[in-house]
């Protein structure tokens, strides 16, 4: 008798053909798209070789140690900060994510925030949808300019990249803030000058202890008045409370947002703001976008499987 094959579990839906890889392993697939209570999702884990989840499993301690086979976790995001890692190398799991594939379709959508904000597209959309909209007004949805305007990147990684190749379009004057100095003239050392430089600012920061509310009240502050904030990275990175207070009190123009601090709840002061452009976590959600990001982490999850390395392990986490 052969051995019977390894199981993976897949916690939500994914794009049909994506995990065609898979063909040669039973797979579990939970059906539903909303996040999966951590006693299920631990006990669907239990005899499971690999996991190929997504950002709204909260992967921790109590998970690994309920999952006594696992070997490997694929999680089809970039972002990991829904897993605990030292509790997967703790439990010998090796854990993948999919950086890349998925620049561009992000990058398109802080674009879209960037100019869906500064124009204002979110109030003057919603009045005319709603019956609102009495017709042209001289003094109506005045936006701020985004040709010609300074766009500052808080980090600079692939996606803050892209956001620049497409400002470069808009004739934008492009500044970025990273930690390490990145040794171009557009380099800002501190953070502080670079909000207080910029006319649109976009977060491309990973959600760590360092960046977890790094847009507070004190660095709000900071921001022109006429300013625009756009936020595509996590939503931790900002303090949503001392955000909409800015926005309430004019001290910020205006903010296009596409993740939020306890998602999938919204800070309801934002959510009512006319001058808050909020979306549903739609960054990476194109067709192609989504297939190529599950086909990545199921490529992977089968490499640690077959004893081999995984091409995208996350930093840190040794394949084992
Ligand atoms: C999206 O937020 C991702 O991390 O893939």
């Amino acid at each position: 008798m052969s051995p019977s094959p390894e199981t993976v579990l897949v916690t939500h839906p994914v794009p049909a053909g994506s995990l065609d890889v898979l063909s040669g392993y039973d797979v579990i697939s939970l059906p539903g798209e909303e996040p999966v209570p951590a006693e299920v999702l631990a006990e669907a884990a239990r005899e499971v070789s690999a996991v190929l989840c997504s950002l709204i499993d909260r992967l921790d301690e109590g998970f690994f140690a309920a999952a006594n086979n696992l070997r490997v976790v694929g999680s089809i995001s970039v972002g990991y900060d829904h897993i605990d890692l030292p509790a997967a190398e703790r439990h010998r799991v090796t854990v993948c994510h999919t950086p890349g594939v998925l620049d561009e379709a992000t990058a398109d959508l802080a674009f879209a925030l960037i100019l869906g904000a500064a124009r204002l597209l979110g109030s003057a959309s919603e009045d005319l949808m709603n019956g609102r909209w009495r017709g042209w007004g001289m003094n109506q949805y005045l936006g701020q300019e985004v040709h010609g305007a300074t766009l500052g990147l808080v980090g600079y990684g692939r996606i803050a990249r892209a956001v620049e190749r497409r400002a470069e379009g808009f004739d934008m004057h492009v500044i970025h803030h990273t930690r390490h100095d990145t040794g171009l003239a557009s380099w800002r050392a501190d953070l502080d000058t670079l909000l207080a430089e910029s006319d649109i600012v976009s977060l491309h920061v990973p959600l760590t202890d360092a960046t977890r509310h790094l847009m507070d009240a004190r660095s709000l502050a900071r921001m022109r008045p006429s300013a625009v904030l756009v936020n595509t990275a996590r939503g931790p990175v900002v303090d949503e409370d001392a955000l909409a207070t800015a926005l309430e009190e004019d001290r910020l123009f205006a903010a296009g947002f596409d993740v939020y601090e306890h998602e999938p709840e919204v800070n309801p002061r934002l959510l009512s703001h006319p001058r808050a452009l909020c979306l549903p976590h739609i960054g990476s959600a194109t067709t192609a976008t989504r297939t190529a990001m599950a086909e990545m982490a199921a490529r992977d999850v089968v490499a640690v499987l077959a004893g081999k390395k995984p091409a995208h392990p996350v930093p840190g986490s040794v394949p084992i």
